[in-house]
This record gives structure tokens, C-alpha cells and sequence, in this order.
């Protein structure tokens, strides 16, 4: 009885390796660190935002087709940095293409994105 645990328990260890390695493989590359969300630059942010992001969000934020960002100055943090590291991973069918940023970009855009008028 006791080998039968055991052995179930090395599939299950086996098997939850395989998916830590598998999941961010199928996304192409390695998932930012998880991103700290405080004491970012807005300013920072705001520049990485008109280089990754203004062509679909509009560089006012305002969207275009994309959702308007000026709102988005009350959200969670750390909402906005899960978002960040990937869309997929909060909504799963997201059409966002995931960006890439760094651990620090994603802090920078995450203060950008709070000092947005919150309407
Ligand atoms: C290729 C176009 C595209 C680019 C580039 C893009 N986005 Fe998006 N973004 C979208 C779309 C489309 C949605 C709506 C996704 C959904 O509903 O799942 C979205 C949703 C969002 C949301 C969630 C809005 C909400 O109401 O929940 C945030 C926040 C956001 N984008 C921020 C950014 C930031 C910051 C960048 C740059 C790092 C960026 N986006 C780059 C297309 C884009």
C-alpha cells in the first residue's frame, strides 16, 4: 500500500514539474518575475506606455477599439501588474497580446497607468 502512495505521489510531483515548465513554454518565453507594484515612475511609465502600448490603447488612452485606460487610475495594483505580466493569466480568451516588459517596466507602467484621471 505504502509503494502505491508512493508512487502515486512521484506521478503527481512528475506531472506538476511537467506543467511548470510546460505553461510558460507554450507562451513563448519565461513569465516576468513576479512584479512588485509600488514606487514605480510614472514618468517612466508613461514613456515605456507610448512605445508598447499607445498604438492600440490610443496614445491619449482614451482606446481607439481597445479599452479606454483613463479609468484605470483606481484599479488594484496588483490587478494592473498581473495584467501586465500577462493577459492570459486574468482572462484567459484575452486578445491582448502579452507584453514584454521587465519586473521594472511593468512597476513604471503600473504608476502610469494609476495617475490616470480616474474619471
Ligand atoms: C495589440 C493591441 C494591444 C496592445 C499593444 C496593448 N493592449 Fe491592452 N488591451 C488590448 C485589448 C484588445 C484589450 C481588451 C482585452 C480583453 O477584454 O480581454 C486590452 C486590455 C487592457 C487592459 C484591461 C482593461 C480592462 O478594462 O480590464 C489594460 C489595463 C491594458 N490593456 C493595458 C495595456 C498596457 C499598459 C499596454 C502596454 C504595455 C497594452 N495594454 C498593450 C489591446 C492591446
Amino acid at each position: 500500500m505504502k509503494r502505491v502512495r508512493t508512487a502515486a505521489a512521484a506521478l503527481l510531483l512528475l506531472v506538476a514539474a511537467a506543467a511548470a515548465v510546460w505553461l510558460p513554454l507554450r507562451r513563448g518565453s519565461p513569465l516576468p518575475a513576479e512584479a512588485a507594484t509600488e514606487g514605480g515612475s510614472a514618468a517612466v511609465g508613461g514613456a515605456v506606455y507610448a512605445m508598447s502600448c499607445s498604438h492600440c490603447h490610443e496614445p491619449d488612452a482614451r482606446g481607439g477599439g481597445c479599452p479606454d485606460l483613463r479609468g484605470m487610475g483606481g484599479a488594484e495594483p496588483a490587478f494592473l501588474a498581473a495584467w501586465l505580466r500577462s493577459p492570459q493569466l486574468v482572462h484567459a480568451t484575452s486578445p491582448m497580446p502579452r507584453p514584454t516588459l521587465t519586473p521594472e517596466q511593468i512597476r513604471d507602467v503600473v504608476a502610469f497607468l494609476r495617475s490616470l484621471d480616474t474619471r
